[in-house]
């Protein structure tokens, strides 16, 4: 055994296990199939203009737990930035997720907090049983609002139409009665000042990290390599796909440089309507506001589209039959006591950030106490 752990994946699961695993003592090697560590975290400056990119989607850092943030700050530093979601629909931009503002624009009224709700009841359709996602959203929010802002982003983002998805997607759609349009309500908040490239270097300092190998090219070889493996890849590619492949849904990014110093004023930008084909636009300079002055008269756009790749997973579908099939994938996993399974390819779940980041500090602590 050359190594205590062989961590397959350099993410968030992988670069906090294994610096948690350096940091007691153990040998670790990291090996990643991907030219760069940080999993869909990663982010770098743009030589030519010197914007920090975002390379698999615009990534805030955002928790409420003082040890998750300590523990994040002893990497790096972090901005102050604010996250805020505009939408555009029909030529016309509004505050997301739906606020008093949204639907004082929406409708050209001016209510107050307290009116809304019996507004709302009064848009809202009475289906006691809504037989799909249509349905439902109509029965919680009311049709305006649903085919303005649901309708078309929803279609776009699962490729069908709203009709043939379970109405059990939706809980809630939640409305919020103010002018608040923080998207987040954590207690901090913040992106890395240097980038997240530069926050997983720092993680791994001192780890061997092989870059460009994927772990299923020579299995045994991993295996025999440590002690124990720590996997953070797919679950069903764990296990051959033995019991079929879980579905995920996959986004393509298309990145442009433009010369003009601000493009669209914020750094995200919903697209609501599903005759345009992206679902956003990302402005990658915005997470960055103290970089402004370095950054002037140019900036990087990247158009986001939602599809189906699976080499690509994004987005767990999380259908009642990949429920079955996940169910089967974790019975089998205590058949392998030497392999560690975490973050969210391997739990075939969404998670954030500082949820992977609490997992994995987690299972590190149970791991190298026992
Ligand atoms: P991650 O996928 O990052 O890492 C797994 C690593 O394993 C990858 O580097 C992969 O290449 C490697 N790997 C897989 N198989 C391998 C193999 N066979 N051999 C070797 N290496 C292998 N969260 C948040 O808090 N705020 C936000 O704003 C966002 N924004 C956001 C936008 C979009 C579009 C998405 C899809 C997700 C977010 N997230 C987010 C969630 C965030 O991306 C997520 O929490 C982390 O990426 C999870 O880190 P993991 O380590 O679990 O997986």
């Amino acid at each position: 055994m050359e190594h205590d752990y062989v961590v397959v994946g350099s993410g968030l699961f992988g670069a906090v296990f294994a610096q948690q695993a350096r940091e007691a003592g153990k040998s670790v090697l990291v090996i990643e199939r991907r030219d760069h560590v940080g999993g869909n975290c990663w982010s770098y400056d743009c030589p030519e203009t010197g914007i920090n990119v975002h390379a698999y989607g615009t990534h805030i850092f955002h928790c409420s737990s003082d040890e998750i943030w300590q523990y994040v700050n002893r990497f790096t530093g972090l901005n102050r930035y604010r996250h805020r979601v505009l939408t555009t629909h029909r030529d016309r931009v509004y505050s997301m997720p739906i606020n008093l503002g949204t639907v004082n624009a929406f409708y050209g009224v001016s209510l107050r907090p307290f009116e809304v709700e019996s507004f709302l009841e009064s848009k809202r359709e009475n289906i006691t049983m809504p037989r799909n996602l249509e349905e439902k959203a109509i029965s919680l929010i009311g049709r305006d609002l649903y085919e303005a802002f649901v309708k078309g982003y929803t279609a776009k983002q699962w490729g069908c139409d709203p009709c043939e998805l379970p109405a059990s997607i939706i809980n809630r759609l939640p409305v919020r009665v103010s002018y608040e349009d923080s998207y987040f309500d954590d207690r901090y908040q913040g992106i890395p000042l240097e980038g997240y490239g530069r926050m997983f270097e720092r993680m791994l300092e001192g780890i061997p990290v092989e870059l460009g190998v994927d772990f299923f090219d020579d299995r045994e070889h991993w295996m025999r390599h440590a002690k124990k493996v720590v996997y953070t890849g797919p679950l069903d590619r764990f296990f051959d796909y033995e019991h079929g492949r879980l579905s995920w849904r996959s986004v393509r990014f298309e990145r442009t440089r433009v010369d003009i110093d601000d493009y669209q004023g914020t750094s995200v930008m919903n697209y609501a309507d599903g005759d345009v084909p992206y679902t956003r636009i990302h402005e990658p300079k915005h997470l960055h506001p103290e970089r402004r002055s370095r950054t002037k008269g140019k900036t990087v756009v990247i158009r986001e589209y939602s599809h189906v790749d699976d080499d690509q997973p994004y987005y767990p579908v999380n259908f009642p039959s990949d429920q079955d099939k996940l169910a089967r994938y974790q019975a089998q996993q205590s058949e392998h006591p030497n392999v560690i399974f975490g973050g969210r390819l391997a739990q075939y779940r969404y998670l954030d950030m500082h949820q992977v980041i609490g997992a994995a500090l987690r299972a590190a602590a149970r791991e190298l106490s026992s």
